[in-house]
């Protein structure tokens, strides 16, 4: 059947019914393309992920490995899943089907949109839950609560939030309807300029904050934290945790950039621009670790060890202390909360393309199916924080468990398949076709990644890293 997949934010087509490939249209232009990828993959996993994992494993040598698993396994899987959607130009499952089908290849290959399209369900139900958290810190930050706080008393907020299951379950709630309003509505207006405008502003926003943590916070100490690469610190679980960040931040083994690949332009080169991608990714990540580094290390009572709060918990006395700091945080949180929504959009989307495929049903119907399972797997997650919290199952509590299954289980065993299917098995002429325009040198440096490096250090770390978690 041919795909639905109604991509409407840059071609505005919100019509229903079945469409014809090829009928989705194509983003305006390469950098249109640039900023939508950028909007996936900019989001929670750079500004409150990042800064948090890289502080729970060390610093340093985690950062090393994250850089290196970006550039020598996110890129080229990023390049490949783009190479796969543009290729067939339909949802990320109808595409990867095409791509299988061209190939003379067995159907099971198919199993890679699938485990994508779970995956993106399982991050949806606990990434607007985080999201909720940015929303509220809006609020609490405009209302004056956290003016001049310092660590201990930024930390006892953020634990009050915590510990209110109906506060978190309303900003999931309303996260959660902010997507699917984008979602089934058209987006042409909403998120297209929402993404345009507010990525840059973005960006020159954690630029100030990078300036006032260099003058206030302690900045060396955070670029000595986040640069010294002490490799005895390393552990397996502390790489395949790394490994899996870098899936996570650059939106990949899940079908959300092969759903955005279906739609750039043929004439753009896939290497080049997925390069500037993975930079505007990497960058973000990490300035605001940088920023929150530079802060924690200037604020008793705040230890980069902190957990998923650390965002949430520094930034407060950065802000609270800053002439117009409570403008500025408020609109800080504003802006996470649109990179969150932006991120969550290419999440939702490539489930609600497969359901309405798989069941025949309409977008809004579908958007409801999707967004309304994944809220109430997202109450686990808000119920993790506090009256569940003491339920661990191998020292994970549910939000642990499925940040767990998603980033360092389930999207390194799609890349792995991705990168074996793309080195070995999908069509040279496809591959001919899609790179064209490519040097010959950087077409067998790619190669070479996608069918040896990248492989084999997915399996080694994904292998390592679970021995080391689950039998050491
Ligand atoms: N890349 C997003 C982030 O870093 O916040 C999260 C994400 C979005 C993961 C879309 C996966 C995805 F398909």
């Amino acid at each position: 059947m041919a795909s639905e997949y109604n991509f409407v934010w840059f071609n505005g087509d919100t019509r229903m019914g079945l469409q014809q490939k090829g009928m989705h249209g194509a983003w305006a232009s390469r950098w249109t393309f640039i900023m939508a990828a950028t909007g996936s993959a900019v989001g929670l996993g750079n500004m409150w992920k990042f800064p948090y994992v890289a502080g729970s494993n060390g610093g340093g040598a985690f950062v090393l490995v994250y850089l290196g698993c970006i550039l020598l396994i996110g890129v080229p899987v990023m390049m490949a899943e783009v190479l796969i959607g543009r290729h067939g130009r339909q949802s990320p499952i109808n595409s990867m089907r095409e791509a299988v089908t061209d190939s003379g290849a067995n159907a099971q290959w198919q199993v890679v949109g699938w485990l994508g399209v779970l995956a993106g369900m399982l991050i949806l139900s606990f990434y607007s839950v985080i999201a909720g958290w940015a929303l509220d810190y809006i609020f609490l930050i405009s209302s004056g609560d956290l003016q001049g706080v310092n660590g201990a008393a930024a930390s006892a907020k953020f634990s009050e939030l915590l510990s209110d299951p109906s506060r978190l379950i309303m900003w999931q709630s309303v996260f959660m309807v902010l997507c699917v309003a984008v979602v089934v509505g058209g987006v042409k207006k909403g998120l297209g300029i929402a993404v345009e405008t507010l990525m840059p502003l973005l960006f020159v926003m954690l630029l100030l904050l990078l300036v006032f943590s260099i003058l206030k916070g302690n900045f060396s100490a955070a670029v000595n934290f986040l640069f010294s690469f002490d490799l005895d610190a390393l552990t397996w679980r502390g790489i395949l945790e790394a490994m899996g960040q870098a899936f996570f931040t650059l939106s990949i083994g899940m079908g959300a950039i092969m759903a955005y690949g279906a739609y750039m332009p043929q004439d753009a080169n896939i290497g080049k621009t997925i390069l500037i991608v993975a930079l505007f990714d990497s960058s973000v990540a990490i300035i605001s670790g940088l920023i929150i580094f530079s802060i924690v290390f200037a604020t008793p009572g705040i230890e980069p060890t902190e957990g998923p709060g650390l965002m949430f918990i520094s930034l407060p006395v950065a802000f609270g202390s800053m002439p117009g700091g409570l403008l500025i945080g408020a609109i800080f949180f504003v802006l996470v909360s649109i990179a969150a929504w932006s991120s969550a959009i290419s999440l939702l989307e490539p489930c609600v393309a497969w359901l309405m495929e798989a069941k025949n049903i309409g977008r809004a119907r579908a958007n409801i199916v999707i967004a309304g399972t994944a809220w109430v797997l997202g109450l686990g997650s808000v119920f993790s924080f506090n009256i569940w919290a003491d339920y661990k199952v191998a020292g994970f509590n549910f939000f642990d468990f499925l940040d767990f299954l998603t980033a360092n289980i389930m999207l390194p065993i799609s890349g792995l398949l991705i990168t074996l299917f793309v080195g070995y098995v999908l069509k040279k002429d496809v591959i001919d076709v899609e790179m064209e325009g490519t040097s010959p040198q950087l077409l067998a440096l790619w190669q070479m990644t996608i069918r040896y490096i990248a492989p084999s250090a997915i399996a080694v770390v994904f292998i390592m890293g679970v021995y080391d978690k689950f039998f050491v």
